[in-house]
């Protein structure tokens, strides 16, 4: 029996006012958006002034309002009205993939609590069902990892620096006026937002909650054209991908540019598209591909949240109650680093190096080298230094090494 929904929206932007046009273009549902509270009286928007107000309590303590479909971009801010709308008793859908990663385990404890449902299919890739199929299609078969191109706005970056000759920041220019861009872009280029739907995704897929602080993300910003020509004269792409993988009870993962080649999943994954790529045990790599950032495909997640309450779905996290995995502390991977000043390079502590070019004003090294290194304050410091995955992602753990496993032993 399908219930009826009363929403009170909190946002009116590019996905706020996106679900306002799917939910009247669907006739299926049998909900309607009952109030709307947004931030700034003064601000432009498709419907008259009447439709909006300022104060949030005008939906938090209308008891008609039985769903909180939250999707401002203050994470803060939508932390708060989403554990008031718990504390009322309110279901709440949310996009707001920072507040979700930030406060994982408050959020599942309230709305536990509560006995609430919290729904957010629409905070990590946009419109492809990743979340829901991570909880109930692959619920039995034991997933091996998970990686992703998880950012519309840095996948547009990267294929237009690949296809054209325009700057960086022009690009980036063009990705907030279509909407794809956070409204504080440092959380797209330099794989922030990456990282918080890959902490989404590993809860979904492994059942671990981590910490920001836990996953690494490097980001894009200082890539430059003479990477890009690198990556072109082999034949290869660059690309932004969220990672995580288990190797027997430790989980590996960060978010990081990758080098690629046609045969990884990523390689034909451009604009502001989004893929993710899920290995299973049994059914082996599967690949979603989907609009992961835009006004529509946004809402379109979010409707089939909104849908999904009114048979009163809710997640049931069972791969969190089984989960004995924990973060991996001492992988290994393979990395392109460039820089314009070439002495930096003798500064980076490769374990073995493949491949090198030193020039005056360029150089860079191919190499394996500890993830965990990468999180040193040096990379912070200097961040003239591009730092690339590269191929296939043939991680190892240093304490799985033949020789690190003799040195034990003897
Ligand atoms: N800024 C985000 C992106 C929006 O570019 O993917 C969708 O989460």
């Amino acid at each position: 029996m399908r219930k009826e929904l009363k929403i009170g929206l909190f946002g009116f932007g590019c996905v706020g006012s996106g679900l306002y046009d799917v939910l009247n273009k669907s006739k299926l549902l049998n909900a309607s958006i009952d109030k709307i509270v947004v931030k700034d009286p003064l601000k432009q928007r498709s419907l008259p002034e009447d439709q909006f107000y300022y104060d949030p309590n005008v939906i938090l303590d209308d008891p008609e309002i039985n769903v909180v479909v939250e999707l401002i971009d203050d994470a803060d801010a939508a932390f708060d009205i989403v554990t008031k709308a718990f504390k009322k008793g309110k279901h709440v859908v949310s996009a707001n993939k920072k507040m979700i990663a930030e406060h994982l385990i408050e959020l599942l404890t309230l709305k536990d609590e509560y006995g609430v449902s919290f729904l957010y299919e629409a905070s990590s890739c946009a419109s492809i069902p990743v979340i829901r199929n991570l909880e109930e299609y692959y619920n039995n078969d034991s997933l091996a990892g998970i990686e992703g191109i998880c950012n519309g706005t840095t996948n547009y970056i990267l294929t237009r620096l690949q296809n054209e000759l325009k700057s960086f920041d022009e690009i980036l220019k063009d990705a907030q006026d279509v909407g794809f861009a956070e409204s504080d872009p440092t959380l797209d280029i330099d794989g922030f937002d990456s990282k918080y739907k890959l902490q989404i995704l590993i809860l979904h897929t492994f059942g671990l909650i981590t910490q920001p602080e836990e996953v690494l993300n490097l980001g894009i910003r200082y890539i430059k054209q003479r990477d890009i020509q690198y990556a072109k004269e082999k034949g290869l792409r660059i690309k932004l991908v969220s990672f995580a993988r288990r190797i027997d009870d430790k989980i590996v993962a960060y978010v990081a540019p990758q080098i690629v080649d046609d045969q990884n999943f990523a390689f034909e994954i451009n604009y502001e598209f989004n893929g993710v790529s899920i290995e299973a045990l049994f059914s082996d790599k599967q690949v979603f591909i989907g609009k992961g950032a835009g006004s529509h495909p946004t809402a379109s997640a979010v409707l089939s949240d909104v849908s999904a309450l009114q048979f009163d779905y809710k997640y049931e996290y069972k791969k969190f109650d089984e989960c004995k995995a924990q973060m991996a502390k001492d992988a290994i991977v393979k990395v392109f680093v460039s820089t314009e000043q070439v002495d930096l390079l003798e500064k980076v502590d490769f374990i073995e190096v493949e491949e090198e070019f030193v020039a005056v004003d360029y150089a860079y090294k191919v190499g394996r080298l500890k993830l965990s290194q990468l999180s040193h304050t040096f990379y912070r410091e200097n961040p003239e230094l591009f730092i690339s995955f590269y191929g296939d992602n043939d991680i190892e753990l240093l304490s799985l090494r033949e020789e690190f496993k003799e040195s034990v032993t003897v």
